[in-house]
């Protein structure tokens, strides 16, 4: 199947938003960006690019080249340069004297603190770069980081930038099975974690899992891992391995506290970061460091209006994601900003736990996620209205479209109904931020991303690749290469290829669907293709399946995502079950039953993120003559509606028997 397999958007349910916010004056006053940036990029956009790659960025060679597009796709932005972006993120600001400034006010979910300054994060950075050299850790070789959000996890990653090995960090949420195929793919050769981190309230085991994942499993071999270093968090016990297991604060502790850090050219590779495609095996992302670091203190700087003496700023994004990656490490540190690094969870131990953090380190500047915002609503205004969050002024959104609602909701509560919201889009692949207003400029919508920033170059096509004029729908395409833009897939030109440049001729198809209002500002309308967001986390369609069709019980899985009011969409699974075991989902117990089993199996394959919320057993799945599984039948099954078109069956009845199966079926339990 290509990779690429598009429906076209639903222009049914365009939005009609008049409602606009225009910033107050004194806003705009004194904003970073103003409306000359746009002119400025406009003129001459390579120009504007390599200013703002001198002006944000030191670079140890200055670079003479801009963009060389000649082996496009892959592009090369500033190739003659060097630098290193640890050096950028902490000890140029140590160097132009803010040593003292607090870099990182971390708050542990059992209400530990720690208050990190720029001139720590520079002694810590430099043992930990030193620790990893004596493990063996040379330039260009891979470490995989499988850690919570810890002040250890920024310095984890920044001292792998120190010594030009490109982190791949994955997510504590997923299982050993999803470590492994990272870590086979990247051929890491160390991997960071800890004993344990906490979650909702106790502490919960994670070496376990990165020792399963290095082992030798079913024939494959051990993987290229020869260090584990393990930060001590819980103080769980731990099993060990000698010689291969190294405790962090160990070799932190006999490490030297001066660093040299390596200049690398600037497309040398700064990350690998996998995320989920449409086919099963996810995708390494590949980012280099001086176009990537570029863009990333460009968007920091003005989007957010980040002004670095007095700003407290607070991205809630796991570093597990590319939002960490670019707003919690890469962006704010490069820009020198102070911000909060929270371990926890908004509810632990009471619901108020955010707006408390808010209060409590008078945050300035808040970026988080719609499904946050609209668990916020469900759980009442009377909650944050509770703190003090008079010092916000601020408000970001990002990783799935935001509903108008939910919006306004955080303008009007979060934000006193005066901290002008961004919503931004963009993606793993983008790198950094690609859409969105500017808070000083843009007269800002409820719902809307609005128009591309200053020097990026975006458009909604047809399905012939022609621009659709204002008022029509289609996909979002980024129609010029720009600073931070993936470099490939690890490994796979080919597939990268496939992927992003081959649905239409010279543009990056980024998989979603958009439209463009009467004024021309885009609304970005989710997904196109098979690729779920749950939570504003990706998930693949085919990957679950291929996870469920791995249990012994299940000879065939379709799996959807269904509208959800909070999480925007929610996994839905179909399957049919083994000859042998089909008697099992006949009965409502044995269904549940099932449900429970397959769910917890999919936990075990990939992580507790991707279970799905419901497990339909049913006899026959919908598919057209020529054997692909209608999804989009599915979807209005699973969303409760009157099912479409359904005359492309190969038999028209299958739908009959699965929406009479479903009336019995019950969703599986909340986690
Ligand atoms: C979606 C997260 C609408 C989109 C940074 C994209 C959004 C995918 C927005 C990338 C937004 C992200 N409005 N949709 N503001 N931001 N998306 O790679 O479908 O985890 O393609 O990157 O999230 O998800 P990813």
């Amino acid at each position: 199947m290509p990779e690429n397999e598009t429906t076209a958007p639903s222009l049914e349910n365009l939005l009609h938003e008049t409602r606009a916010f225009p910033p107050s004056p004194a806003f705009a006053a004194q904003a970073n960006a103003q409306p000359e940036l746009y002119e400025a990029a406009e003129a001459d956009r390579l120009e504007f690019w390599a200013q703002q790659a001198r002006e944000l960025v030191t670079w140890s060679t200055p670079f003479t080249q801009t963009l060389d597009w000649s082996g496009a796709p892959v592009a090369k932005w500033f190739a003659d340069g060097k630098l290193n972006a640890a050096y950028n993120a902490v000890d140029r600001h140590v160097e132009a004297g803010l040593g003292d400034r607090v870099a990182l006010h971390f708050e542990g979910e059992p209400g530990d603190t720690r208050t990190v300054t720029y001139a720590d994060l520079q002694q810590e950075v430099s043992r930990a770069a030193n620790a990893l050299t004596s493990l063996g850790v040379e330039k260009g070789d891979r470490v995989v980081i499988y850690l919570p959000m810890l002040v250890e996890s920024v310095v984890a990653m920044l001292a792998c930038a120190r010594i030009g090995a490109p982190h791949s960090v994955v997510f504590g949420g997923f299982s050993a099975d999803a470590l492994r195929s990272r870590i086979a793919d990247a051929e890491a050769k160390l991997v960071v974690t800890a004993d344990g981190g906490y979650r909702r309230g106790a502490p919960s085991a994670l070496k376990p899992a990165v020792d399963e994942a290095i082992a030798p499993k079913d024939g494959e071999p051990a993987t290229t891992v020869e260090h584990v270093l393990v930060v001590r968090r819980t103080g769980q016990d731990v099993a060990w391995t000698e010689g291969r297991d190294v405790w962090w604060h160990e070799a932190l502790e006999a490490a030297d506290t001066f660093h040299e850090p390596v200049a690398v050219d600037a497309e040398h590779p700064l990350f690998i970061l996998y995320t989920s495609g449409t086919t099963g095996k996810p995708k390494g992302i590949l980012h280099t460091t001086g176009g990537y670091l570029t863009q990333a203190a460009y968007t920091h700087k003005n989007v957010f209006d980040l002004k670095a003496e007095t700003d407290v700023y607070w991205c809630t994004a796991d570093i597990g994601w590319v939002t960490g990656h670019t707003y919690v490490v890469y962006g704010p540190l490069t820009n020198g900003a102070t911000q909060v690094l929270y371990e926890g969870t908004p509810d632990t131990p009471h619901r108020g736990r955010w707006w408390e953090l808010v209060e409590k380190y008078k945050v300035s500047i808040l970026y988080t996620a719609p499904t946050a915002i609209r668990t916020c609503m469900k759980w009442g205004e009377d909650i944050p209205a509770g703190f003090d969050l008079s010092s916000l002024r601020v408000l970001g959104s990002v990783g799935e479209p935001i509903n108008p609602e939910a919006w306004m909701w955080y303008r009007r509560v979060i934000g006193g109904d005066t901290a002008p919201i961004v919503d931004t889009w963009w993606q793993t692949e983008t790198g950094a931020i690609m859409i969105s207003p500017l808070p000083g400029v843009t007269a800002t919508k409820p719902g809307s991303a609005q128009v591309a920033l200053p020097g990026i170059v975006a458009d909604v096509v047809d399905d012939e690749a022609h621009s659709v004029p204002d008022g029509g729908g289609g996909y979002l395409v980024l129609s010029e290469p720009w600073p931070a833009m993936l470099r490939g897939i690890w490994g796979d030109l080919q597939r990268f290829k496939d992927t992003y440049w081959s649905r239409f001729e010279g543009l990056y198809f980024a998989g979603d669907g958009a439209k463009k209002d009467e004024d021309g500002d885009i609304w970005l309308l989710g997904r196109v293709d098979d690729v779920m967001n749950v939570s504003g986390h990706r998930l693949s369609t085919t990957e679950i399946e291929s996870a469920l069709v791995s249990h012994d019980i299940v000879a065939e899985a379709a799996v959807v995502g269904a509208n959800d009011e909070t999480t925007g969409q929610a996994v839905v699974a179909f399957v049919i079950l083994r000859g042998e075991h089909a008697d099992r989902g006949a009965t409502p117990e044995g269904a549940a039953q099932v449900q429970e089993e397959l769910r917890a199996h999919v936990a075990k394959e990939i992580g507790p993120i991707a279970k799905p919320r419901r497990i339909l057993v049913v006899a026959e799945l919908p598919k057209t003559r020529s054997g692909k599984i209608m999804r989009r039948l599915l979807r209005d099954v699973a969303e409760n509606r009157t099912v479409g078109d359904a005359t492309t069956l190969a038999d028209s009845s299958v739908m009959d028997l699965i929406a009479a199966g479903l009336s019995s079926a019950k969703p599986g339990s909340e986690d």
